[in-house]
């Protein structure tokens, strides 16, 4: 190669870029796996296979790579295999990177003019019989769930309008459903939303559009058994700064922040817009409708954590401002106005998610990470910098906490959760630990009732997994 990767945050040290595709079969594992736990946990990561075209990026530019754990009677094996998006390809070609500046085509060499840019790095999802690898910017690329063989681009049989679709779908466990949408829709730093519903075998049932007050990064949503939530915070973009070759995104703390709100089987024109002051938050851990009152509740920030975004809007924040709650804001939709309640339930964190059972309803706990500075300095770690090194339980009503971290030389990934058969059990969590001393990833296995007792199973990666951005847990028999 003629160039190397940066020194940068976004590609040294933990934060390298791996680029290994393998197959390793009968993972080391320490101590006993659940029997339960038969399936495989699919996870997206970026993974850049060329250095920088304009010498530096950020992390979340990088090429898709899905890794697959495949659980199966007490074993574990790993996959992973580059997403082959028409950038990896052309790339591939070229032997070096010709996608300029995050999201901004108008940095890209001329050669790929046209060609699609999605990297399809963030989200791997299973629905409708088909492995989607999804990413906000663009729309889904289908990968075999075996092979991880990139199948090809998805659009819904040519259904979908939308030019893109979130890597934060919803799906309703009991319907089949799947709700999801597309910001930027009709194009660049458009305010085009598109609003859409597919049915149990993956056809697309309803595509709406409207328009958010700003463009907006749009990263997640929520839907309950009735309503749909769309929350919009000030990181915004404008065609004017991407066609002079600037950022993609800047943080606009002078903008409100605002949520739409309407019936999930509604229409867009029921769109009610709430107002509240600039926030930011990435992801939701569950919303449900109790009479005429609607719930979300998230980790919420005062400025975006991502340092790219920040130093694009040229602002300084010390990480002590930055730490935001976990909250539940709550709309009463029999009142008049704009306004809306806040309920402070936890330490911040992010990468929220509750069972896939609770999803859209009234429940009872939910898991989360944090950053707890009374474990040791902070490590690089993904995209936002410091990664996190603790996992919390969280009893949403009363408050409880429970929480497992390793040790002050590791950081933690997203989990997922594993429903159990057995009634009354809360079911396992598994995440990668990230042994930053080691430069080498571990899986446990938690009883997710019980995160403080540490893990049951401890799976040796002989690799290290750069940090994952999202993944879910697959039963076996669903594939
Ligand atoms: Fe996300």
């Amino acid at each position: 190669m003629t160039s190397r990767f940066p020194a940068s945050m976004d590609f040294a040290g933990y934060n390298a870029p791996s680029r290994i595709e393998c197959d390793i079969y009968d993972l080391v594992v320490e101590g006993t796996l659940p029997d339960e736990l038969e399936g495989s946990w699919y996870r997206s990561v970026p993974d850049p296979q060329y250095p920088p075209f304009l010498g530096d990026d950020t992390f979340l530019s990088g090429d898709g790579m899905v890794s697959r754990f495949r659980f199966e009677h007490g074993h574990v094996d790993l996959r992973q295999r580059y997403v082959q998006t028409a950038r990896f390809k052309a790339e591939r070609a070229a032997r070096r990177s010709l996608f300029g500046r995050y999201r901004n085509p108008y940095t890209d060499d001329p050669s790929v003019r046209g060609v699609d840019r999605g990297a399809n790095n963030t989200t791997p999802i299973w629905h409708g019989g088909r492995l989607l690898a999804l990413k906000e910017d663009s729309r889904a690329v289908e990968l075999d769930p075996h092979t991880l063989e990139t199948r090809g681009p998805w659009d819904y049989q040519g259904q979908l309008r939308s030019q893109t679709m979130t890597a934060h779908t919803r799906a309703d466990f009991d319907t089949g459903e799947l709700y999801f949408f597309g910001y930027e829709a009709g194009g660049l730093a458009t305010r085009d939303v598109a609003y859409c519903v597919a049915d149990r075998n993956g056809r697309l049932l309803r595509e709406e559009w409207f328009e958010a007050p700003y463009c907006a990064m749009m990263h997640d949503f929520a839907v309950t058994k009735e309503h749909a939530i769309f929350p919009v915070f000030p990181t915004t973009s404008d065609l004017t700064r991407l066609k002079a070759g600037g950022p993609h995104w800047i943080w606009e703390p002078d903008k409100d922040s605002f949520v739409g709100i309407m019936p999930r089987d509604g229409k867009v024109k029921d769109l009610r817009w709430f107002r509240g002051p600039p926030r930011s938050a990435y992801h939701f851990m569950n919303a449900y409708t109790e009479g005429n009152k609607v719930h979300l509740d998230f980790g919420c920030g005062k400025v975006n954590p991502c340092p790219f975004i920040r130093e694009a809007t040229g602002i300084q924040v010390r990480p002590e401002e930055m730490a935001g709650a976990f909250v539940r804001w709550t709309f009463d939709l029999s009142k008049p106005g704009e306004r809306f309640e806040e309920t402070v339930l936890g330490p911040g964190g992010d990468m929220p998610r509750a069972a896939d059972k609770d999803a859209m309803k009234d429940y009872q706990v939910g898991y989360y990470q944090t950053f707890d500075p009374t474990l040791g300095p902070p490590l690089i770690a993904g995209p936002v910098g410091a990664g996190f090194n603790t996992i919390l339980r969280l009893e949403v009503r009363s408050g409880k906490l429970m929480s497992f971290h390793p040790d002050g030389a590791s950081t933690v990934q997203e989990h997922f959760h594993v429903p159990s058969q057995t009634p009354g059990h809360e079911g396992y969590l598994g995440f990668i630990v990230d042994r930053h001393a080691e430069s080498l990833s571990e899986l446990f296995i938690l009883e997710a009732q019980h995160i403080e007792k540490g893990p049951v199973a401890r799976v040796k990666v002989p690799l290290r997994l750069r940090v994952g951005v999202h993944g879910n847990w697959i039963p076996a028999a669903a594939v």
